[in-house]
């Protein structure tokens, strides 16, 4: 597969990945600026960013490192919950807080490929982590298909999580994989 300009955030991407924010996601569940600057100093290899041939931000993708406890706590990924609360340096479970690609570049198979890719980087570089969760709501299907195709299955749902932005499902699903040996 083609290997796409992915790499870590820095902070003058900013004022780019809050664009992207509002692009991807409707205004009440949008992170504050504040949330994404902390994901990005406190576990700098977890935020990416798809850059352009202008090295401009044309999607971003971040993530934390969870305990592996077998418990789900829901105030883990409740919006604008705090990385530092969350995330441990030595956790074996990646947790994909946020993708998004921008609008003008979707439609072609890039955030399948955005997504893999970074997945895959980041398991390669992060040799201890043994799996990955996520949270997506119902209504997203694009979202859906493409953590599907990427190994991750349903665990869990979620009632009326994300209530008030839904218009006909608001429930939230949970996804898990487990990764394999090879890296
Ligand atoms: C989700 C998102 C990254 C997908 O980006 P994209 O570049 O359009 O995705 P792709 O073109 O790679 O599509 C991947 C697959 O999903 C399918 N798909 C994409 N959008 C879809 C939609 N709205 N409904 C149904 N299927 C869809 C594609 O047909 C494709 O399937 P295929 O691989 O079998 O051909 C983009 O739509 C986005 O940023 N959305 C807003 C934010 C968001 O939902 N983020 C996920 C939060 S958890």
């Amino acid at each position: 597969m083609h290997n796409l300009n992915i790499r870590c955030a820095r902070a003058d991407d900013i004022e780019r990945i809050m664009d992207l924010e509002d692009g991807g996601f409707h205004q009440r569940i949008q992170e504050d600026k504040s949330v994404m600057l902390e994901r990005m100093y406190h576990f700098p290899a977890g935020f990416l960013v798809l850059a352009n041939d202008s090295d401009m931000a044309t999607g971003y993708l971040c993530s934390e490192l969870w305990d592996n406890d077998g418990t789900l706590h829901e105030a883990a990924f409740a919006l604008g919950h705090d990385i530092k609360d969350t995330h441990r340096a030595d956790g074996s479970q990646l947790y994909i807080s946020s993708m998004t690609v921008a609008r003008e570049y979707r439609g072609s198979g890039l955030g399948k490929k955005f997504f893999q890719q970074s997945v895959h980087m980041l398991r390669t570089q992060l040799t201890h982590v043994r799996g990955s969760i996520l949270l997506l709501s119902a209504e997203w299907t694009g979202a859906h298909k493409i953590y599907q195709d990427s190994g991750y299955t349903e665990i869990a749902r979620l009632k009326d999580f994300f209530a008030s932005i839904a218009t006909h499902d608001a429930d939230a699903i949970i996804m898990q994989t487990q990764f394999g040996e090879e890296r």
